[in-house]
């Protein structure tokens, strides 16, 4: 039986896709992520996860952009055990769009920051988001990250398809479903990470106090939670810090939003002094301004 090769369309014709590139990329990855969603319903999810899993094109709606039928011949990456971050990032997009059809932007917790991601044809995983979680697949592979303020789940979504143990935890109700929606979205193409991903609902550290989700093997991440802490949260979050091995964090948006530079330096001032080493990760991102402290 044939196999579909969706990659090698996707390599030969775009070979240095750009986020928010012109309609015939965006529509391929998005045409992907709704031929791997309808393929994997009723699938042999160990055969699936495998990769050899036959599809059987008369289930298949391809849509006019995709090349032919017989150009098409065998999903290869985008299915193995590593995931393809432009891969993911289209089939997020298209999760995305599903949630905000099904419960609306305010119900979904989407609100203007998840929703401009589909206005702007932007797709489901932030420029920071891929180039993180680049960062953390490469220094802490072996390791756990528990991500504080989650949002929908989309970096995690980037870690846990490539191996990584991850708990996601976000106060915000909505949102919180949202990610919960994409989790299952995630394990019915690849079971797997039902094993290795949680989602906590409430406010970071407490919500996680009688769990195992401390620890010297674990890395602390926090993005874009630059909202909503008084002093008293700020200080208890930052104790907390010393539970963890490592812990990453963007000094602009924690806790407040620090617009000046030494108004960062403070913070990672502050930070440095109980942390064995500290760096700053200006590498990550462009506008971001990422900081690593070790703990272990
Ligand atoms: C602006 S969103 C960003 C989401 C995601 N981190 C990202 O970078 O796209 C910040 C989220 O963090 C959540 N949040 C902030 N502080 C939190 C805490 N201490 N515990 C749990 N959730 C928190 C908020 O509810 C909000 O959904």
């Amino acid at each position: 039986m044939s196999k579909i090769r969706i990659t090698s369309f996707f390599q030969e014709e775009h070979t240095t896709p750009q986020r928010g590139a012109p309609s015939a990329w965006l529509n391929s990855r998005l045409a992907y992520g709704n031929l791997v969603k309808k393929a994997s319903k009723g699938a042999d999810q160990a055969a699936f996860a495998r990769r050899d899993y036959p599809i059987n094109y008369d289930d298949v709606t391809l849509p006019p952009w995709l090349p032919p039928r017989e150009t098409v011949t065998a999903m290869h990456a985008n299915l193995a055990p590593t995931v393809n971050l432009d891969f993911l990032d289209g089939y997020l997009f298209r999760l995305l769009q599903e949630i905000v059809e099904q419960r609306g932007v305010e119900g979904s917790g989407f609100f203007s920051y998840y929703n401009s991601r589909i206005e702007r044809k932007l797709g489901g995983l932030s420029e920071l988001e891929h180039q993180l979680a680049l960062y953390l697949l490469a220094e802490f592979a072996d390791r756990r990250v528990v991500h504080a303020g989650i949002g929908i789940g989309t970096l995690a979504s980037a870690l846990t398809c490539n191996g990584m143990k991850v708990a996601g935890v976000e106060y915000n109700a909505p949102r919180a479903t949202s990610a919960r929606q994409i989790r299952a979205s995630l394990i019915a193409v690849w079971p797997e990470i039902e094993q290795r991903y949680e989602i906590f609902q409430g406010f970071f550290p407490d919500c996680l106090l009688s769990t195992d989700w401390f620890g010297q093997d674990a890395v602390l991440v926090f993005t874009n939670v630059g909202a909503g802490w008084d002093d008293v949260a700020l200080d208890t979050i930052i104790r907390s810090m010393s539970r963890y091995g490592e812990v990453i964090l963007d000094l602009r948006l924690f806790g407040s939003v620090r617009e000046n530079e030494n108004d960062r330096n403070a913070l990672f001032d502050r930070i440095a002094t109980i942390a064995r080493s500290s760096e700053r990760l200006p590498q990550i991102a462009k506008g971001a301004h990422m900081a690593r402290f070790s703990f272990g």
